[in-house]
């Protein structure tokens, strides 16, 4: 059977055009939560809609072959109609993470993705200038909305992974915006991808993100917004939970939540988070099963874990992000 082509619209979801223009003025950050499952999707819907909050749902390439493109599609229906049911209007967008082809990224535009990413940062500039200005041609078509990006991350996320950094030149931000089209930008200015993103010795704390980078590039390209990837605080008490109970993640760092807060307040409209659902998820099933061993109904253990997903991306949105009450 062939696959069926479907706007973004029919689903009930939206790009993210007005979200970041609401989250620039009203300096905040739209939270952009990555999924693979249904557990995982139920957990943001319930967290977002509580808290009133707009949101990105992402998935990254690896996500989109885990759960099926189709399954995919009609999860983020459910995920709008779900929000709708509880009398909620938060806006919802399904955005691709990490895009790395023209491809895929038509491939999910075709799919009823409202938002992509284009993740070119690894090519030389005039490289990435062209595949990204060939994403933003197909987009613009369908009214889609596209994220590049300028500087690599450190860190392993699915498929992609840098074993070193690279910060994003301010310099060359105003020309790539320019020539490409693209509606946000990612750069790199000290996080990275994952559950390891500092490597401390004993005594030393986390070094500030580069706000002297984020700066330069507001200055080059004021009230565009811009995107933070790798945004995981990496809780403590669950990197302790999951090492209490079996895990071995000694060494898990992530990005301070002030450092965030003070980023949400500037151009930066998207914050993407991954890994802190992982740790909840994984220190709230290791848990259920240490204290339980008898236990093999799903719905139990994964049921807690949803729980404890709901509670942290609330949180987040609340404390963190900013974005609760400005759905
Ligand atoms: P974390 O690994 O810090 O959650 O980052 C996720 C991310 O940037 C997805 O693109």
């Amino acid at each position: 059977m062939e696959k069926q082509k479907v706007h973004y619209s029919e689903l009930g979801l939206v790009n993210t055009k007005q979200m970041f223009s609401k989250a620039m003025a009203g300096k905040y950050a739209i939270p952009a939560y990555n999924f693979n499952n249904l557990e995982q999707l139920q957990a943001i819907v319930t967290a977002c809609v509580e808290t009133d909050s707009p949101v990105i749902i992402q998935v990254s390439k690896g996500a989109r072959s885990y759960a099926n493109e189709t399954m995919l599609r009609y999860m983020a229906m459910g995920a709008v109609q779900m929000a709708r049911e509880a009398g909620s209007k938060i806006p919802i967008c399904l955005h691709l993470d990490h895009g790395d082809s023209f491809e895929l990224c038509k491939s999910c535009i075709d799919s009823g993705f409202s938002s992509v990413m284009i993740d070119g940062s690894h090519l030389p500039f005039d490289e990435n200038v062209a595949l990204t200005k060939k994403v933003v041609e197909y987009a613009r078509q369908h009214d889609v909305t596209v994220e590049g990006e300028l500087g690599v991350l450190a860190g392993i996320e699915d498929e992609v992974s840098a074993e070193h950094s690279t910060y994003t030149k301010p310099e060359e931000v105003e020309d790539f915006v320019k020539k490409t089209g693209v509606d946000s930008l990612a750069i790199s200015i000290g996080t990275s991808h994952g559950a390891y993103k500092f490597k401390l010795k004993p005594g030393e704390s986390v070094p500030p993100l580069r706000f002297d980078i984020l700066d330069e590039c507001e200055k080059r390209i004021p009230g565009f917004p811009i995107v933070l990837h790798g945004a995981s605080s990496v809780l403590p008490e669950y990197v302790e939970l999951i090492n209490s109970y079996g895990g071995k993640m000694d060494g898990a760092v992530g990005v301070p939540e002030d450092q965030l807060r003070k980023a949400a307040a500037s151009a930066v409209c998207k914050i993407n988070i991954d890994s802190d659902g992982r740790l909840a998820v994984t220190a709230k099933i290791r848990e259920y099963f240490a204290k339980d061993p008898k236990e093999f109904d799903p719905r139990k253990y994964l049921g807690e874990a949803r729980k404890e997903l709901i509670n942290l991306i609330k949180h987040k949105n609340q404390t963190v992000l900013g974005s609760a009450g400005n759905a």
